[in-house]
């Protein structure tokens, strides 16, 4: 396994794969990697001759007062499973390498409309954030593939309409979400859960799971049975940010005859904001009760 702390050491040794006709493929992380990071590399290892995986804790994707400065780091045992999973290439950038011009006046890719809604209304800045770092290491990895986990679903669709407006040549490939055992979505944040706390985490999925099956049971009127499963995870003793129903494909509110939904959720459990989701595919198209 190679390892790349700048970005010229990247470029050579991608020039290099290029010349010998070889394809790539990406798998940006901010690292303090877990299960669900690792089938990302798995699948890039298939779909690709050479593999990179990026480590990065991307600043201006946190908002002020969020969790940057404490976002778990586990380099040395990250650097383990990568070289265990036969990663080709990891690049762990510092901040003056992505960053040359610094992060308050410095250039920005935004992606409208997606990134205002659900977790960016809450987020503000942080889908451009994201963006902004996704693109550079598009930009300097040159992959074919790149792949995302649809556990950040908003996030997959933000950069699947980045790298189309901005004409970027790359697939974007989403993966499943990983679980543990009850059902929570593996995530570096879950570090943040006390023992307690990490019991009742599971009735994010576990939630979202009754949701979907009220959905595919029959119409509902929205706007209460959205309300009343965020009031579900608020008797749990987590503080709901949204429980939201939905079309699967651009983050829009479900219209008659749509049958693709997501239901997404975030919620605040102690110091941990938690997201997940669940795909339903309805059998009779949506229709308000
Ligand atoms: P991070 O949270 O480290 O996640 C890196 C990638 O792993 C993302 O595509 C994410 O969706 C995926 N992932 C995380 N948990 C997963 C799970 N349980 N199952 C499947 N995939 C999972 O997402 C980011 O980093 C950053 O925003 C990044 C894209 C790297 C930009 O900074």
């Amino acid at each position: 396994m190679l390892t790349c702390f700048d970005v010229n050491s990247l470029r050579t040794t991608v020039r290099e794969w290029k010349r010998h006709g070889h394809t790539i493929a990406l798998v940006p992380t901010m690292g303090s990697l877990h299960d669900g990071h690792l089938s990302l590399l798995a699948r890039a290892r298939q779909l690709a001759d050479q593999s990179v995986v990026s480590i990065f804790v991307n600043p201006i994707q946190f908002g002020h007062g969020e969790d940057y400065e404490r976002y778990p780091s586990t380099l040395d045992a990250d650097r383990d499973k990568l070289e265990r999973a036969g990663l080709d290439l990891l690049f762990a950038p510092n901040l003056s390498e992505l960053y040359p011009g610094g992060t308050e006046v410095d250039t920005r890719v935004s992606v409208p409309q997606l990134s205002d809604i659900l977790c960016g209304e809450f987020r503000p800045g942080h889908f451009s954030g994201v963006a902004t770092e996704v693109a550079k290491l598009l930009i300097n990895v040159q992959p074919d593939v790149a792949l995302f986990g649809e556990k950040d679903y908003q996030q997959l669709l933000v950069i699947r309409r980045m790298t189309r407006d901005l004409l970027l040549p790359v697939e974007i490939v989403g993966m499943p979400i990983v679980r543990e055992a009850d059902g929570l979505a593996m995530s570096s944040r879950n570090a943040y859960l006390d023992a307690a706390q990490r019991r009742t985490a599971s009735h994010i999925n576990a939630t979202l799971r009754a949701a979907k099956r009220e959905l595919e049971s029959g119409a509902v009127e929205l706007a209460g049975f959205e309300r009343r499963h965020a009031q579900v995870l608020a008797e749990h003793g987590m503080r709901p940010e949204y429980f939201s129903v939905r079309r699967a494909d651009d983050l829009a509110q479900p219209r008659a005859g749509d049958r693709e939904l997501v239901i997404l959720a975030a919620a605040w459990l102690g110091a941990a904001r938690l997201i997940d989701n669940i795909r339903v595919s309805l059998a009779t198209p949506w229709s308000e009760a």
